[in-house]
């Protein structure tokens, strides 16, 4: 593979950060599913990304190298190559510093995300099998649902290849955030880039528990059964937009987004950039669930520390204990399944 230099003059802008061209620069991203409504965009962000050297683009649909060929004309320094069937896939996936992994089926109205269950946790875990062989240090960033249960399937394929390293494994979550900072950022009135807000627990209705109380600025809402609307607002965000698209699909576009916002992240963490924070769904033991979602310090190993989720109010514990027994469920349904 060969690094392409910009010119000195040209600055190319990644949409979220520039970056100094004295750091590394030279990473491979594979995109798994990057023919889908959400792969498309996230390949089209990710080619734009100046950390980004090689961009792989893989996935079942025949439109795939199309896809590849599509990206690879924008004049951007990364190198994107298409990768169609199973045949092809340890061919995008050798040598990756960051797998995404938006492949699988999204939900129709009426769907919840655990319906997506049957059909998704085969595609994950066969991904996670070919990362175990072909790329094992490779972080991974599961965005196929439900994600709860998605990345313990993979977690658990990498443990029996005897690979796993639970800082290199994350649920993307990232929408949850980005969709609870611009709920935000409409009720304050102010940009919405400014807010910060951690969004906990999981990515599925009362799993994802936005920590209010700890918003900056504070949210603008007097009333506590205001704050209960939008809470509910933010975790029936999805099922708002499958509404919207009437059999359509789930987000796709708001998702690639917050995708390539993760994936930048973790390639800035493993560029060396201090202070990269981001939450996502890790292994974790701050609760009873093994796994759970909240502010994590991001580096040049994936997860650097898991920095918690500080104080909840009583509304917010209240939250948390009924994600408890849900996550819990999840969780045990991806173990189950990749133990079979
Ligand atoms: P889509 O159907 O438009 O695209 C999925 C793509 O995956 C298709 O191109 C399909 O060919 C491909 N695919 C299927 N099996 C594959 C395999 N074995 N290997 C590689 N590629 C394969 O679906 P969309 O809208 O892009 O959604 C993808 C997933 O992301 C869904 O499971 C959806 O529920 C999830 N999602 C997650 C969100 C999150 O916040 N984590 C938000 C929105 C969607």
């Amino acid at each position: 593979s060969r690094t392409l230099k910009p010119a000195a003059s040209v600055t190319f802008q990644n949409g979220f950060k520039n970056f100094s061209t004295s750091s590394q620069n030279n990473f491979k991203v594979v995109v798994a599913g990057a023919a889908g409504g959400i792969g498309q965009p996230l390949g089209l962000l990710l080619k734009q990304n100046k950390l980004v050297t090689n961009l792989a683009l893989y996935d079942i649909a025949p439109v795939t190298p199309g896809v590849a060929a599509d990206l690879s004309h924008m004049d951007t320094p990364a190198r994107v190559s298409g990768h169609k069937g199973p045949e092809q896939l340890a061919d995008a996936i050798k040598c990756a510093d960051v797998v995404v992994i938006p492949a699988g089926v999204p939900r129709k109205p009426g769907m919840t995300r655990d319906d997506l269950f049957n059909t998704n946790a085969s595609i994950v875990r066969d991904l996670a099998a070919c990362i175990a062989a072909k790329a094992p240090k490779a972080l991974i960033a599961i965005i196929t649902n439900p994600v709860n249960s998605m990345v313990p399937i993979a977690s658990e394929v990498l443990k029996k290849a005897g690979v796993y390293d639970p800082n290199r494994v994350f649920g993307v979550t990232t929408l949850d955030v980005v969709r609870a900072a611009a709920f935000i950022g409409e009720i304050n009135g102010v940009d919405p880039g400014c807010v910060s807000i951690p969004v906990i627990g999981g990515h599925s209705g009362v799993t994802i528990i936005p920590v209010l109380s700890q918003c900056e600025p504070a949210v603008k809402l007097s009333d506590q059964s205001k704050i209960e609307a939008l809470t509910k607002r933010i975790q029936e965000a999805g099922t708002e937009v499958v509404k919207a698209k009437a059999g359509g699909g789930s987000a796709t576009l708001s998702m690639a987004y917050a995708g390539a916002r993760l994936v930048c992240s973790l390639l800035r963490g493993l560029n060396g950039e201090s202070n990269v924070i981001e939450c996502a769904y890790v292994k974790s033991d701050l609760t009873e669930a093994t796994y759970f979602a909240n502010p994590l310090l991001l580096g040049k190993n994936g997860l650097e520390k898991n920095l918690g989720f500080g104080n909840l109010n009583g509304y917010e514990q209240g939250l948390l204990k009924a994600a408890i027994p849900e996550l819990l469920k999840n969780i045990k349904t991806g173990e189950d399944f990749a133990k079979k």
